[in-house]
């Protein structure tokens, strides 16, 4: 197993105020890693620092991606080592259509010259494994697109982009039923072209777990992963919430203290 995302004692700061306190988390090539946690706990905020949101300070610690210690990398030079985040909150970009842009990126991001027609083809291709109307290539992206269509085109972008390590943040949120299995099948086709990719794959939900096998689930409280395990754990967080976790981190704090 070679390791493709290795995270070491992050801190990471917003305005001057710590957020993630000392994350370890290593992710080996092809596999999935799922990050649960409550509203607030710092899910987005890693995902940002992975691909190298400004906002977003890293105080100490380190990521190394794919044997490369990526911390001073700005976002377009990470995405150009290949990693991709789908955003919980797409941005809409009015004037820049579906098509152009992700041609554009592709260009950028992997040289990649295939002809117009080529490209079309293959566009056309991944638009429709996740039932995309063909006239979206030429809307601007995700203006005016509802909520689950914009989850959509997050994913077609993975799938167009090639990454090799893929960051999807809530893929599943505000999407139906059918919308679901649609964004997960496509995801477990792009593992299955592309074995080695990594991915972690932010959730709130057991359910997108039932079409997506991780490999180890893993939980935020305040800023920290303080829970590993198999899928079981995310079917024990479906069950009992996440007081448990709070409480025995707050003991755990209380210990220390007591001992000082
Ligand atoms: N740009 C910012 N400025 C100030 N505070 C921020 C900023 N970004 C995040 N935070 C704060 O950092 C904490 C973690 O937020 P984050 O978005 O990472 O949580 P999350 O786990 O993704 O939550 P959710 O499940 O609701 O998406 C929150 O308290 C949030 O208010
Ligand atoms: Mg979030």
């Amino acid at each position: 197993m070679t390791m493709l995302l290795k995270i070491e004692d992050l801190h990471i700061e917003i305005s001057e105020k710590e957020i993630l306190h000392g994350v370890n988390l290593e992710i080996n090539k092809g596999e999935v890693h799922v990050l649960m946690g409550r509203n607030g706990s710092g899910k987005s905020t890693l995902s940002n620092t992975l691909m190298g949101h400004p906002a977003y300070k890293v105080s100490s610690g380190s990521i190394t991606f794919d044997g490369q210690v990526i911390n001073n990398l700005k976002p377009n030079e990470r995405a150009k080592l290949g990693l991709f985040l789908g955003f919980q909150y797409p941005l809409s970009i009015p004037g820049v259509t579906v098509a152009n842009f992700l041609r554009q990126a592709n260009k950028a991001l992997r040289g990649d010259s295939t002809s117009p027609r080529d490209f079309r083809k293959l566009l056309y291709e991944k638009m429709d494994d996740l039932e995309i109307d063909h006239a979206f290539a030429t809307r601007y992206i995700n203006d005016g697109f509802s909520g689950g269509e914009k989850k959509r085109m997050e994913i077609l972008q993975m799938a167009m982009l090639e990454p090799k390590f893929v960051i999807l943040d809530e893929p599943d949120s505000g999407l139906d039923i059918d919308s679901l299995k649609l964004v997960a099948n496509s995801i477990n086709r792009y593992k299955e072209k592309n074995p080695h990719v990594g991915i972690l794959l932010v959730t709130h939900y057991q359910r997108i777990l039932d079409y997506i096998k991780p490999d180890k689930v893993h939980v935020f409280v305040e800023g920290n992963v303080v829970e590993s395990g198999g899928p079981e754990l995310a079917l024990e967080l479906e069950k009992k919430g996440y007081d448990w976790l709070t409480v025995r981190e707050e003991e755990k704090r209380q210990l220390v203290e007591d001992k000082r």
